[in-house]
């Protein structure tokens, strides 16, 4: 097993990593600097990270945006919440930022956990708050609805009864509001790791989190403008569980989390748009067109955190990344996005080596939409089991 720079909050990751074939295991942080040898071949290494260097353009300039607080779908795009935010009691006003995170964690209510999400990252800027430590919960807190299913009893759309337009909106909400918890369960879990991250990507994993509570609340908002809300569809646990396998190691978080997970949405994005454009839903389509292009971040700061992360273990982040995918039975399937994933900075022979051969073709409309729903909610069926 490959050993990365783990977290020392080993109690409950025991607990709940039983997903994979492999149990990972807390080591300190000395021994960690000893890479298997297959990964430390300097010369390709140096050319590797050399390669990679061409990040996402768009960064920095993404890491200096002010708050935002267009939290609502106004006539024309984002606007300000005219919406007062929930009702709600603070046991007590988080001191740091994992700690902010953590409530955030522990949170059921989708819309109030949304809301928190931004008061959270605006009080950590504003009030410049320290990253801190903090105890990330077993699982995120979720609501009662939507019940959560194998992936598989995920009801389709005919058997949903929503419209194609509500029902890729409800699965889109669906995976926002994991992704709000995916990245905060990335800055509190590794919280103990600040000294050796740095402060820095705790600061970008909490601007990520800001960026999918607000993607919720736009798709939340557009399910009720449709006569539907959240928590109207049986959804999966699937991106939950993916994370849950990597929650004592930061590399195998960034490798399955941003640079497959996230890099998904970039390949589905699109071709989302355009089925929702052709369903004639503009208003809708819109939306899923913003929160795809601002997708691109959340990859390109994982690729980022990751090229960082091989530097510090002396990886070639080409070799660390395709080992890892084995390691946790993991392949990204096309089709590929290949001008979307190189603008957020994914060398494609990552995740599309020469050997690798395309997905089949989808046999009608019906499968066409569902393959492209899994492509973003799911790895492949295997994967999990
Ligand atoms: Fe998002
Ligand atoms: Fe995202």
């Amino acid at each position: 097993m490959m050993s990365g720079l783990r977290t020392k909050q080993k109690s409950r990751v025991d607990d709940i990593v039983e997903f994979g074939k492999t149990k990972l295991h807390t080591c300190t942080m000395l021994s960690l600097c000893n890479p298997p040898p297959y990964l430390r071949s300097r010369s390709t290494r140096a050319t590797l990270i050399r390669r990679c260097r061409s990040y996402w353009t768009g960064l920095n300039v993404w890491r200096k945006n002010p708050i935002n607080d267009n939290r609502s779908w106004g006539q024309t795009g984002p606007s300000p919440s005219l919406s007062p935010s929930p009702p709600f009691d603070l046991p007590s006003t988080p001191s740091s930022l994992a700690e902010w995170g953590a409530l955030v964690l522990s949170t059921p209510d989708p819309v109030l956990k949304s809301h928190l999400s931004h008061m959270a990252f605006t009080s950590f800027i504003s009030d410049s708050l320290p990253i801190g430590i903090a105890s990330a919960p077993l699982r995120p807190a979720r609501p009662s609805k939507p019940p959560l299913v194998e992936v598989r009893e995920v009801p389709t759309q005919k058997e949903s009864g929503l419209p194609l337009n509500a029902y890729m909106l409800h699965s889109l909400a669906h995976i926002e509001l994991n992704a709000i918890d995916l990245a905060w369960d990335t800055v509190v879990r590794f919280s103990d790791l600040r000294s050796v991250l740095g402060d820095g990507f705790f600061a970008d994993f909490a601007r990520v989190a800001d960026d999918e509570s607000r993607h919720f609340g736009w798709c939340s908002q557009r399910l009720e403008e449709l006569g539907f809300q959240y928590g109207d569809v049986a959804s999966h646990d699937f991106l939950w569980k993916e994370c849950a396998r990597t929650s004592s190691d930061v590399a195998p978080r960034l490798a399955i989390v941003p640079l497959v997970q996230e890099a998904r949405g970039i390949d589905a994005g699109p071709r989302l748009v355009k089925k929702i454009s052709g369903f004639g839903d503009n208003r809708t389509a819109k939306i899923v067109s913003k929160i795809a292009d601002e997708e691109v971040a959340h990859v390109g700061v994982g690729v980022y955190w990751f090229v960082q992360v091989c530097e510090k273990m002396n990886w070639t982040p080409r070799t660390a990344f395709r080992t890892i995918l084995q390691e946790f039975g993991v392949e990204p399937k096309g089709p590929f996005n290949h001008a979307g994933r190189s603008l957020a900075g994914i060398p494609r022979d990552w995740y599309d080596p020469p050997h690798s051969s395309p997905p089949p073709p989808p046999q009608s409309f019906l499968s066409e939409v569902e393959y492209m729903l899994a492509s973003i909610i799911s790895l492949e069926k295997a994967n999990i089991e």
